[in-house]
């Protein structure tokens, strides 16, 4: 679950797709968000620049505690913007109560979390009716090509990237949830989906 090497250079390998557009998603994402937001495998943080200045309270939670550290630096840092509460914890397993939050978000996420259904109801079970889901996440190719590419290098890159399943449709799992999905655009020639789905 640590992986301090991975923590070390996560924004620096990250940073060439950041700035090709990936930064303007995560913008994006958190626009017109409000109320009590939680984000799920923060990660080193590169949300927090984004994170709505309109929020009452932020709660991130990450469970490798080399990543914590990066991502308490970023939330401190961001001062005196809403305050964020930073947590090591597991997204399959969250600490609160039912329907506390207003808003979740998770980005690059449920590739890596091991059981990304259980993380979607744990998301669905915290957030009240009527709050929402933003999402931002790669997926399996819809092109039989780059999916079969996907499938060879996935086992690899799944040993560098702390688990990360690269072939995972997530797109399919964020539809058999529990979540009523509105909203999701495709980018990355279909590879990267980002939306939004509503509690009911
Ligand atoms: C690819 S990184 C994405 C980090 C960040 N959300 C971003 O957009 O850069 C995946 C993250 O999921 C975290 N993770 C793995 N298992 C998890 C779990 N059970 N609960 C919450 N986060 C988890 C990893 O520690 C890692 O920080």
């Amino acid at each position: 679950m640590n992986h301090p090497l991975l923590a070390k250079v996560y924004d620096t390998v990250l940073a060439p797709t950041e700035w090709w557009g990936v930064r303007d998603q995560r913008r994006r994402l958190m626009d017109g968000l409000g109320g009590r937001l939680i984000e799920l495998a923060a990660g080193t943080g590169l949300n927090v620049p984004f994170y709505p200045s309109a929020a009452a309270e932020i709660h991130a939670v990450e469970p490798d505690r080399h990543m914590l550290v990066r991502l308490r630096s970023k939330a401190e840092a961001r001062r005196p913007a809403a305050p964020v509460y930073v947590y090591q914890g597991d997204a399959q397993h969250l600490p609160f109560a039912d329907g506390v939050f207003d808003a979740a978000v998770m980005t690059f996420a449920l590739c890596t979390i091991p059981d990304p259904v259980r993380a979607l109801d744990e998301a669905h079970r915290v957030v009240r009716p009527g709050g929402v889901l933003r999402f931002l996440e790669h997926v399996r190719s819809p092109s039989d090509r780059t999916a079969r590419w996907q499938d060879r290098i996935s086992p690899m890159w799944s040993r560098v990237s702390g688990g990360c399943r690269l072939n995972q449709p997530t797109d399919v799992i964020l539809n058999g949830t529990r979540w009523d999905v509105d909203t999701m655009w495709r980018s990355g020639g279909g590879s990267v989906v980002a939306g939004q789905a509503f509690r009911l």
